[in-house]
């Protein structure tokens, strides 16, 4: 059935043949590649940017977890990069365009399917979004000195965040995912760009071993102390905010710019949908941390935070 989607390429047909498949949390199915779990179509945007992607020194690949707060550090970073040439918070792009328009993702959005991007539109740097696995990258960007934030999030919010989108995203008929099923598939691994905790430790053992090229963040962190994660985004990004902009107010700026309540409530996200056809605003729902223990059984959240532990724990990465 999944060998029917529209858009495959033959290399892609053979290749899943090949690969172990199971039924995905929305209507598509899901193939495990390279160590990790793409659905149908996005494993074919997966090949097309592995094949044609060609990165520059000067780009910034913002690397996530399904779920981690992609669009918020969309805006975030783009709205720091972008300080010069837009100022003013009342004027800006982020006003008139969701953050996955003003910066792309790559497999999921400029090579989804079989379609190679025309990149000569952009100017440097160039941002890119991305939810893929170290290991999956192109080799242009392994091969680059491109920088990449990586974004993740605790993986018990990471889940729900997870379960009610693909909730938002099943077509009426469909009914709501069981918690308990969607739970196991994610426990084991089976989830978009799964198993979550494979993907977190890949970035992080790369953040380590070379903090110049990828800056680690995790969303809780930046809920907590937003102005020193914006800085050390600045800093790492080599466009680090000078006195003058922290007493102006610019630092503040940007955190209020890109704040959940400022960014959901305008009328962009709340009406507008994807080319890839989310409705916007699927992209906020609380925006909090710990929302999981409303949804989560004790026990489930006994057991995200034991494979937390037994996967993580003994890279010194701890949720
Ligand atoms: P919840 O479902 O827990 O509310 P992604 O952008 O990676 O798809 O992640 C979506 C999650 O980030 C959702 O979490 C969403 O509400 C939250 N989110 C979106 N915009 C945000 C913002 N500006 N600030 C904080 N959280 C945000």
């Amino acid at each position: 059935k999944y060998l029917q989607v529209e858009g495959l390429t033959q290399e892609c047909r053979q290749l899943i043949l090949s690969l172990p498949t199971e039924k995905g949390w929305v209507a598509s199915h899901l193939h495990q590649y390279q160590g990790f779990w793409h659905n149908t179509r996005q494993l074919q945007g997966v090949l097309t940017c592995q094949n044609h992607f060609q990165a520059q020194d000067p780009d910034v690949l913002l690397v996530t977890t399904p779920k981690s707060g992609t669009t918020w550090l969309k805006a975030i970073v783009f709205a720091l990069m972008n300080r010069v040439q837009y100022p003013n918070p009342e004027n800006h792009p982020l006003l008139a365009e969701n953050p996955h328009v003003l910066v792309p993702f790559l497999e999921l959005g400029l090579y989804i399917d079989s379609q190679v991007a025309d990149l000569t539109t952009f100017t440097s740097p160039r941002l890119f979004g991305t939810h893929l696995p170290i290991n999956s990258l192109p080799d242009s960007v392994k091969n680059s000195a491109c920088k990449l934030v990586y974004l993740c999030r605790n993986p018990k919010d990471t889940f729900v965040s997870l379960w009610h989108f693909t909730n938002k995203l099943r077509i009426n008929n469909m009914g709501d995912n069981s918690l308990e099923e969607t739970f196991d598939k994610f426990s084991r691994g089976v989830s978009l760009c799964g198993p979550f905790w494979d993907h977190v430790l890949g970035y992080w053992k790369e953040s380590l071993e070379k903090p110049q090229r990828v800056l680690f963040l995790k969303y809780e962190e930046i809920k907590e102390q937003p102005k020193a994660q914006l800085m050390r985004l600045a800093q790492f990004l080599g466009r680090p905010f000078t006195p003058e902009e922290e007493t102006s107010g610019a630092v503040d700026g940007i955190l209020k710019l890109c704040s959940f309540d400022n960014l959901s409530n305008l009328e962009v996200n709340k009406t507008r949908k994807l080319s890839s056809g989310e409705d916007c605003k699927a992209f906020f729902r609380r925006g909090e941390v710990g929302d999981a223990k409303n949804h989560l059984t004790p026990h489930m959240m006994e057991k995200l935070d034991q494979i937390t532990e037994e996967k993580l724990h003994g890279f010194g990465l701890t949720f």
